[in-house]
């Protein structure tokens, strides 16, 4: 029988506190960068399977279009932290279905996480839906929607997804815009294209060209469904 004593603690220097008083001077526990990494991780809403979306298991070889929106993808993630604060400071991948608008969109977040960076996922259908069903609970409403509108980091993933009401446009439209008018960054995957974004609403659309500046990818092209072709 093994009786060692087993630590109630995950760090037994600062005893959880991430904190160490040393003189009477309190100094960083070598821990709390890796907590705060799981912090960050644990209010994300980003699975497992999600935190495997990486730059190094995404083949851009495949075609031009794959190839620009890599290296665009890349350069936003490597620049974020210079970026962030510009006016034009998101990223949006437009276009044909499983060309890997949503695995470019976390392969970001992954890396802006790994580098400490808070990144909100938003599964846009789902989420919309909740807020929906809640729209007389007046408290909820405000704190979920004040989560998704004030976050460093907001990834929409498959943006106007499924019928889009009225209200839908609303919610979105009251999140984009104040992350808009607070120049705060979002990572956005849809499926459809420029003028389809414009024609559901014109408002929400200009505000994204404008978020996004030259990091708008547009995938085209039928062949580019990678769960058909590879
Ligand atoms: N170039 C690629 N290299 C490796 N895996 C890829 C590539 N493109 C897509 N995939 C994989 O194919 C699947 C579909 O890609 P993804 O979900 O990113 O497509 P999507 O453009 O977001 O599609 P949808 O419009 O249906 O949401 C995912 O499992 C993704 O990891
Ligand atoms: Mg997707
Ligand atoms: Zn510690």
């Amino acid at each position: 029988m093994n009786l060692e004593k087993v630590s109630e603690y995950k760090c037994d220097k600062c005893r959880d506190i991430t904190y160490i008083v040393e003189d009477g001077e309190a100094r960083e526990c070598e821990c709390k960068a890796l907590r705060d990494c799981e912090d960050i991780l644990r209010r994300s809403g980003i699975s497992e399977a999600f935190r495997k979306k990486r730059f190094d298991n995404f083949d851009f070889s495949r075609d031009k279009a794959t190839m620009d929106g890599y290296k665009i993808a890349t350069g936003y993630a490597l620049n974020f932290k210079d970026k962030e604060k510009d006016r034009d400071n998101s990223i949006m991948f437009i276009g044909q279905v499983g060309s890997g608008k949503t695995h470019l969109s976390l392969a970001i977040a992954n890396e802006l996480m790994d580098s400490g960076v808070g990144v909100l996922y938003m599964g846009y259908r789902e989420v919309v839906t909740g807020i929906k069903q809640n729209i007389m609970d007046e408290v909820y409403y405000n704190r979920v929607m004040g989560r998704y509108k004030s976050c460093r980091v907001l990834l929409i993933d498959d943006l106007f997804k499924g019928g889009i009401s009225k209200s839908d446009v609303n919610i979105v439209f009251e999140i984009l815009n104040f992350r808009y008018l607070n120049g705060l960054p979002v990572i956005v995957s849809c499926e459809l294209g420029v003028s389809e974004l414009m024609a559901v609403d014109e408002a929400i659309g200009s505000r994204l060209m404008e978020m996004c500046g030259s990091c708008l990818v547009e995938m085209k092209g039928k062949r580019l469904n990678y769960r058909i072709y590879g």
